[in-house]
């Protein structure tokens, strides 16, 4: 049996290679040459490479200075020590390590060389990494990063919670400070710097200026940057534009204004003095009813300048949000779109960003949407550098309770060709030195959630996102299933049958997700008013924040073409915006975000469109269904821990996707009025829905309540007791004689937790309690809708005609034991 593990060692966790692998190396010993103290990412290469080389191989690896024996020894150094030492460098390993960052590995002089101390740490990294994967060749390998700028921007608040967080409260902040205890913040730069990145954004973008304090600079920033600088991780902060008028006792904090500059000035020379390498700041000004620039009727450029100016003399960077757009835009105005916001607010001040700014786009117009185009503003900046800005927390992509692999997604961005003045420009080019525009400081950032659960993401398999965010921030070419299978050999082991399954689990997760979330390119059906997390189609339209899909009666889509629409596409250079233009040449997968169509419109594969919803997300949720199977057969060959940990949460994501189809379906075929070809929709054979009058169906305690989205329950209603009276659901049961499965759907809230009998012939066969609340991290809703709506299964039960199923319900504070229906499922049957 395997050691249970808590997963907070992830992916470094330096798992034993079989003997017979471990036997065919020697090594006792790591030798460095030159000297550096202890905070300098070369001594942390050393003991990185003492504790996982021991691990890994099973013996005791030590650090000496005796030189004699240096066949049994690793030996790290930076190139100029190593050369200074007598050696001399391959051409190939001078192509790496001329470049920041950059390393090279001799697998067979067990020699690993950096072209800086970073470079050191990062070549231990990649060698401890092949090692434990027992993929390391005798071949000598460099590696240099394509981008400068690989970062995270956590979003972390003082009083310890985390904007979008799923993963527990925040490492970095508690109760209005930095907490005492930094030893996980250590652990994340470990891991940080073991795929590459090199800085961290410690705070929300929605910013707290009491950051800004004297007392939470000197103990706190400090310690955190003091505490990652060994990992090679630099921090920055994100600010608070108003923070002249809110902490600073200024009466404005117009950008122009004189008395502000000079407090910016001042401010930062205050932070630079704790943390002289700080790389910079984070702004988010003008979005979402922040202030900024725009508020006193400067430019947005005049905004970032200021920061650019107080920082220059420290050699930081302002990181500039496009993220700006109206969120009061009228959908009654055909031609607004929000997705038009970042270009028209940005391309034309691309010569008035001074030579700091640095403009942080998300990698879609919208919102980290299941899918969307590029942003068309990563080809509009020329002489402004910019970074893309990715999103690991799955704010909109099953927050964490769901496993959805984001890297495929990801690649369909970086590997996008903008076409820039009509030449090739791969969006993973541009965000590079040697790309197209040739910004020096250009690369990647992404919003990363981790908390203190030991999970870091709240669930195990969010990890892979992590993983590969970073390794695709130093190698974006590298591919999404390449990098998963790296991922699953150093988390979950080496054994063949883990790595496929995993492997092929997880590259089903993001078209299982878009299927059954929103395709064809409408965006995450998500409850956009509410936690973004279940679905409400309802919820996108009819408000300003311009998610819109416009969908009526009649079809559904944004129309952005130039001809007929919000001109969107125009914002594209000339072929890419003609692609899109043109409704025939535009890919199916975003048709519904360039065009308006009518539900019957014929796509390309030949199906209506209203067809191709109800079959995706049929097809969608069929193969979440799969995962628990799946899962299953990886019972023994990894830890029980994470195994039952991982099963639960694959358990209750395939209910869930359930109800994302039904709800979905149901609204569309509500609003359009065409039935489903293969009769699906509204027809569920097997359910008995527990608050529509029926003779098989007796309640006592409990009542039909409607549900607050229509299609988020069985015609719309739910049943529950009234407060602190336990209620009983009694089902006669009519089915032939057989075993089922019986599921039952119920809502489980945030109010309580409710707890629940099941019997049979007034025999219990099963039990459970409202308490997701307690086991998942997303966002939970107080409301019967599509985020609480959930199903718990009983199987293997038999029955036959005349058998009396009960349900009793005991509420909990305002969670009045809820439910939706009964299934009675012959085994393999899924409803
Ligand atoms: C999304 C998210 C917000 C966040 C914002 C941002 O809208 O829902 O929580 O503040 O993005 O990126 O600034």
């Amino acid at each position: 049996m395997l050691p249970d593990e808590d997963g907070v060692a992830a992916w470094l966790r330096y798992g034993a290679l079989p003997a017979e692998q471990a036997a065919a190396y020697s090594i006792k010993t790591v030798t460095v040459l030159g000297s550096h103290d202890e905070t300098s990412p070369v001594a942390s290469a050393v003991r990185e490479l003492v504790d996982g080389v021991s691990k890994i191989l099973g013996v005791t690896v030590s650090l000496t200075s005796d030189t004699s024996s240096l066949s049994t020894s690793i030996v790290v150094a930076i190139r100029e020590d190593y050369l200074a030492a007598g050696n001399t460098l391959s051409a190939s390993a001078t192509d790496f390590l001329d470049h920041t960052d950059g390393y090279w590995v001799d697998p067979q002089k067990t020699l690993i060389l950096g072209s800086d101390a970073r470079g050191v740490l990062y070549g231990a990294f990649a060698y401890l990494s092949q090692l434990a994967q027992g993929t390391l060749s005798s071949t000598p390998f460099g590696s240099r990063p394509r981008a400068p700028v690989r970062w995270i921007n956590q979003w972390d608040n003082m009083d310890g919670t985390i904007e979008r967080g799923y993963g527990g409260r925040s490492l970095f902040f508690e109760g209005g400070r930095v907490v005492e205890d930094l030893s996980r913040v250590k652990e994340y730069a470990r891991l940080m710097a073991s795929i590459g990145l090199n800085g961290i954004v410690i705070n929300n973008v929605n910013a707290n200026p009491s950051l800004l304090s004297e007392e939470c600079l000197s103990q706190g920033v400090k310690r955190v940057a003091d505490t990652m600088r060994p990992y090679g991780v630099r921090i920055g902060l994100a600010l608070n534009f108003d923070t002249p008028r809110t902490l600073g006792g200024l009466e404005t904090s117009d950008p122009l204004d004189a008395g502000v500059v000079a407090w910016w000035g001042e401010t930062t020379k205050r932070i630079y003095n704790h943390v002289p390498d700080m790389l910079g700041f984070t702004i988010k000004a003008n979005s979402e009813g922040q202030p900024g620039p725009l508020s006193y009727g400067r430019t947005l450029a005049e905004g970032a300048n200021m920061f650019a100016k107080a920082l220059a003399p420290f050699g930081g960077f302002v990181f500039y949000r496009a993220f700006v757009y109206d969120h009061h835009l009228r959908e009654d105005n055909p031609k607004n779109d929000r997705a038009n916001a970042a270009v028209d607010f940005f391309a034309h001040l691309d010569d008035a960003f001074d030579d700091n700014v640095v403009v942080q786009v998300k990698f879609g117009p919208i919102d980290f949407q299941v899918r969307e185009p590029v942003s068309p503003l990563l080809a509009r900046l020329k002489r402004t550098k910019a970074v893309i800005e990715f999103m690991v927390a799955q704010e909109y992509m099953g927050q964490q309770s769901h496993a959805v692999y984001l890297a495929p997604e990801w690649k369909t961005i970086l590997d996008f060709d903008m076409r820039v003045d009509g030449r090739p420009s791969l969006v993973r080019d541009i965000l590079s030195p040697d790309g197209p525009f040739g910004w020096p400081v250009t690369g990647y950032t992404a919003v990363v959630n981790v908390g203190r659960d030991t999970t870091w993401l709240g669930h195990h398999l969010a990890m892979a996102n992590l993983y590969a965010y970073g390794r695709l921030a130093w190698s974006p070419e590298a591919g999404a299933r390449d990098l998963l299978d790296e991922w699953t050999r150093l988390t979950w082991g080496t054994d063949p049958v883990v790595v496929e399954t995993v492997g092929n689990l997880l590259m089903d997760s993001w078209p299982a997700y878009e299927a059954h979330s929103g395709n064809l390119g409408i965006q995450t059906l998500c409850d956009i008013l509410y936690t973004h997390y279940g679905p409400s189609p309802a919820s996108q339209d009819g408000n300003g924040w311009g998610q819109w899909t416009r969908a009526d009666q009649h079809g559904l889509g944004m129309d952005r073409t130039v001809a007929t629409g919000t001109g969107f596409s125009g914002q594209y250079h000339p072929e890419v915006a003609s692609l899109y233009e043109n409704i025939e040449t535009t890919p199916d997968d975003l048709l519904l975000w360039f065009h308006h169509v009518p539900y019957t419109h014929v796509l390309k594969s030949g199906k209506t469109v209203i067809q191709h919803f109800y079959d995706a997300h049929y097809e969608g949720a069929a193969t979440v269904q799969t995962y628990p199977g799946r899962w299953e057969a990886l019972r023994g060959k990894v830890d029980n821990a994470r195994f039952e940990h991982v099963g639960f949460k694959l358990r209750y994501q395939a209910g869930h996707a359930l109800v994302w189809r039904d709800s979905v379906c149901r609204f569309y075929h509500a609003l359009s009025g065409i039935d489903d070809d293969k009769k699906r929709v509204g027809h569920y054979t097997h359910r008995i829905p527990l608050a529509t009058a029926s003779a098989n169906v007796a309640l006592e305690g409990y009542s039909p309540v409607d549900a607050r989205l229509p299609e988020a329950a069985s015609n719309g209603k739910a049943v529950q007791t009234d407060k602190d009276v336990p209620g009983k659901v009694t089902i006669t049961v009519d089915v032939p004689q057989g075993t089922y499965d019986v599921a039952v759907n119920y809502f489980d809230t945030s109010v309580g937790r409710a707890s629940y009998t099941i019997s049979l012939n007034d025999k219990q066969i099963g039990e459970w309690s409202g308490n997701l609340q307690d086991r998942l991290g997303h966002d939970f809703s107080e409301y019967l809708d599509g985020h609480s709506a959930t199903r718990v299964y009983f199987r293997g039960i038999s029955l036959q005609k005349g058998d009396v199923l009960t349900i009793v319900g005991q509420p909990d504070k305002e969670e009045r034991a809820p439910l939706d229906y009964v299934s009675l499922l012959p085994e393999g049957i899924v409803d």
